[in-house]
Order: structure tokens, then sequence, then C-alpha cells
């Protein structure tokens, strides 16, 4: 199921995913224990990761990882890693870990084992992932059609995998890809969908239809989850 929160504003959208991922992690917190928060790159992201800055929640004992990678280093301008600790790691929010995907090694085939370990350490299954959505129907790196989405959605996949993506507008050059796995964003405590504008709305709409086989309707199939929208 999708559990629709529409918004007028794109400032109340993130006013309401704020509070419901400060509910998500805080109560992790409470526990005692450290908690995990998987965030997307993109560009829709931006303005709640600002905004979580200021939440008054107790970061050190938060880790913040990636969704996914475009196989670049980290200071080239397509990387998710730095656009996470770029918008998300400053004010309160400078005392959480991040832990990034991308590795030495020239092809991301060759890291997923390494990108594992690094995920190992994390709490698992996550607190709260943060999903965004393509044009495509493709979330986290499962792009329609790329190679290695069908051990993406594999029952038994590890928590990280890595994909090549068929070249598109969407994907830019950056073709090669890690992600999380389907099971690993399905296992997670909470999944949030943060979507802006009318032609995401309706990509999603025709994904959930029963008969589309678009990577976010392949996940809906596995587990609900929230989806944010704003004009
Ligand atoms: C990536 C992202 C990806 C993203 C969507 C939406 O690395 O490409 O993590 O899954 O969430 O492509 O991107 P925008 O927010 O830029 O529209």
């Amino acid at each position: 199921m999708a559990n629709w929160h529409l918004f007028d504003t794109r400032k109340e959208m993130v006013a309401g995913l704020k509070t419901a991922i400060i509910e998500k992690l805080g109560a992790a917190v409470g526990q005692g224990r450290r908690a995990s928060w998987a965030v997307s790159g993109g560009s829709t992201p931006a303005p709640l990761f600002v905004a979580m800055q200021t939440a008054q929640l107790e970061w050190g004992n938060i880790d913040i990882a990636l969704v996914d990678e475009r196989w670049v280093p980290f200071d080239h301008p397509r990387s998710n890693e730095a656009f996470v600790a770029g918008n998300l790691l400053g004010r309160n929010a400078a005392s959480a870990q991040l832990t990034g995907m991308k590795t030495e090694h020239t092809r991301a085939a060759e890291a997923v084992d390494d990108v594992n370990l690094r995920y190992a350490k994390l709490k698992q299954p996550f607190d709260s992932v943060l999903l965004g959505l393509g044009a495509d129907g493709h979330t986290a790196s499962l792009f329609p059609g790329a190679s290695g989405l069908e051990a993406a959605f594999d029952a038994d996949a590890k928590t990280c995998v890595a994909l090549t993506a068929l070249r598109s507008d969407v994907t830019g050059d950056e073709v090669e890809r890690m992600s999380l796995s389907a099971k690993a964003i399905a296992d997670a405590r909470h999944v949030a969908l943060m979507i802006t504008g009318y032609a995401k709305k309706q990509v999603l709409e025709a994904a959930l239809a029963p008969a589309s086989g678009l990577p976010i309707g392949r996940l809906h199939k596995m587990r609900s989850f929230d989806v944010y929208w704003a004009p």
C-alpha cells in the first residue's frame, strides 16, 4: 500500500517529512542503540536535508547511509555521497556518521563485498529509508532494464548490489551504480518516497498499477511505503 501525504507546497512537505523522520530516528535512539537512516541522492531531498540539520536528535548516535551511488569519486559533481555530506551534515547533524558506497575499485561490481562489509556495521533493518523516483520508474539505482536488476530483486540479495543501467537522460553518463537491494529496502522499519511535481506523481500512479513491472511498482508489491508529494 502507498500511504499518500499530499501537500500544497514543498515547504510544507519538507516540514511533514522532517517530523516523520525525527519520530522514527528519535524512537530508535530512545531505545539506547544507534539508529540508521539510508538516504537517496539525486536532487529532490536537498531541502529536507538542510531542514534536518536543525532537528533535535542525538545525531552522534545516528548512522546515515546511502541508498545508492553513481560510481564516481567524492569530488565529482554527481557524487551522491558529496551531495548528502554537503546538504545534511551541518549544524546539529554534523555529528552524524555518514557511510558512503564508493570505494577505490575501478568497477562497482568489484566493490560489492567491501561495501557490504561497511554496511554490515550499520543497524539493520534500517530504521528509515528515504527514496526518490525517476521519470523512468527507477528508485534507488534499480533502473528498468539494468544489468543486475533481477539479482537486485532476488529474495536472498545482500544489502548492497552493483548494477549497470542502460544509458538515458535520467542516468546521465553515470550508468555504473551501487544500490541497496530491493530486500534491504523492503526490510526497513520505515520507507518514505519523496517526490515533487505532477509528472512524477503520474509516473508513480502508473507504476503502482498491478500490471506494471517498473522497479518502484515491484517494490510496492514487496512492502507498503509513505509517499510525500508536493507540486
Ligand atoms: C540517484 C538517486 C536516484 C534519485 C532519483 C530521483 O543517484 O540517481 O539516488 O534514485 O532518487 O533519480 O532523482 P531527482 O531527485 O534528482 O529527481
